[in-house]
């Protein structure tokens, strides 16, 4: 490359150079004013900027995510013989049948169902009839009785009821040990509280009557395979416990049992069976639950004899299936629905009361 070429490259160089400073020295001509009168508000600018998303990331993650009662470990008791009490009472939630069903080792007193059957998990799973309010709300008014009852009183109605038996006396090992399980698991349950998830979730009433032929079509293609066409479940190989249990029929819950009103099963059924599904999972449809309750209460089973049931008959619940009550709406209605025509009344009637 000979001099010349050499030298006009420098100077193209320092050319550039030169008009890089000189943009730059505009830039600066035109910032420093800028900063000056607007610098305060810039920063002020940017530091809310920061602050606004420093607040979404809080807001985010405040959202309260939705908490559900969980039961305390039996590990944690330290007490030796309250602890081995505590496990006896599971063992009877879980096993009923074993000790207290038709070929009980320590008493005969029912009908071959578990506690288990209905209250899930040994009445620890969410929204599965679990008993994570029981401490905390007994002893309580039940308008079923007219009476005050406490554990002892409502675990019988269970026993007398939904496993179709005699109740324990309140003394009884077992009893006590049913209490003791039951209180332990309401342990952290501050007095009169009902924590979200326990007992059974809440579902709407539909608009019209509940479908046992529509309920026979979805027990047949979703529950038939484990209840068994006939609905009598099936017993396990050791002729002790249910491996499923029976949804009518003799050796099923009678009519005074919780499950025997249609809302009750509707909502034991849409977030629990068939198994394995929870609230959060359901794959009943709202109708296909209401329809499938119809159907199975519609099916023969034990009948029990309780007269003195809401002495208060205005008290009775929309779908208590047996008269007499304080409307004008037939036994039929109320087992059926629709029920909001029926709540319409109800409410009616409360307000001219009220008057
Ligand atoms: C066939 C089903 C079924 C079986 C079996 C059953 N229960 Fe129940 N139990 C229910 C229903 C339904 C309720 C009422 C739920 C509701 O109305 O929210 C209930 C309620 C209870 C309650 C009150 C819960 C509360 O929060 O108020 C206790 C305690 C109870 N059962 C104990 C037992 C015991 C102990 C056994 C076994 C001896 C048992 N249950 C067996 C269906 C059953
Ligand atoms: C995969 C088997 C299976 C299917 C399918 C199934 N269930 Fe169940 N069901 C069970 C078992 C097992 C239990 C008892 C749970 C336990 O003891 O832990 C039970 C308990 C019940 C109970 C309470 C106890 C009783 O016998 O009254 C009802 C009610 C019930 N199922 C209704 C239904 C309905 C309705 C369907 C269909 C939509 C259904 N189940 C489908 C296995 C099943």
């Amino acid at each position: 490359m000979d001099q010349h070429q050499e030298r006009v490259d420098r100077i193209a160089r320092a050319i550039s150079q030169l008009k890089a400073l000189l943009i730059f020295i505009l830039v600066a001509i035109t910032l420093v004013p800028i900063i000056l009168l607007y610098g305060d508000d810039i920063m002020k600018g940017i530091d809310n900027e920061l602050q606004a998303r420093r607040q979404t990331v809080l807001i985010t993650e405040e959202l309260p995510k939705e908490v559900f009662w969980t039961a305390p470990d039996p590990g944690s008791v330290k007490d030796v013989s309250l602890q081995a009490q505590i496990a006896y009472g599971k063992e009877l939630i879980a096993h009923t049948a074993k000790y207290l069903g038709p070929k009980g080792i320590v008493m005969q007193i029912s009908n071959g169902m578990n506690c288990q059957n209905c209250h899930l998990d040994a009445g620890t799973k969410v929204f599965g009839n679990n008993y994570g309010a029981v401490s905390s709300t007994y002893p309580k008014f039940r308008a079923r009785s007219g009476t005050s009852e406490n554990i002892y009183k409502r675990v019988n109605d269970c026993f007398e009821r939904s496993l179709n038996g005699k109740g324990l006396d309140t003394l009884s090992r077992e009893m006590q040990a049913i209490k003791a399980y039951i209180t332990f698991l309401g342990s952290d349950v501050p007095k009169g509280s009902v924590p979200n998830g326990t007992g059974l979730k809440q579902l709407a009433y539909l608009d019209r009557a509940a479908n046992p032929e529509n309920g026979k079509a979805i027990y047949n293609a979703k529950c038939v395979t484990c209840h068994q066409a006939d609905g009598q479940g099936q017993m396990a190989a050791d002729g002790l416990e249910y491996t499923y249990p029976p949804l009518w029929g003799p050796h099923s819950y009678n009519d005074g049992a919780g499950l025997y009103r249609i809302s009750t099963f509707a909502k034991y059924a849409r977030f629990n069976m068939p198994l394995g599904v929870s609230h959060s999972s359901p794959l009943l449809t709202e109708d296909e639950a209401w329809d499938v309750a119809a159907f199975v209460n519609s099916q023969s089973r034990p009948h029990i004899k309780v007269p003195r049931d809401w002495p208060d008959i205005s008290k009775k619940p929309v779908d208590h299936p047996f008269g007499p009550y304080g409307d004008p709406f037939t036994e039929k209605q109320h087992k059926y629905g629709p029920f909001k025509h029926i709540l319409e009344e109800q409410k009616k009637s409360m307000t001219t009361a009220q008057k």
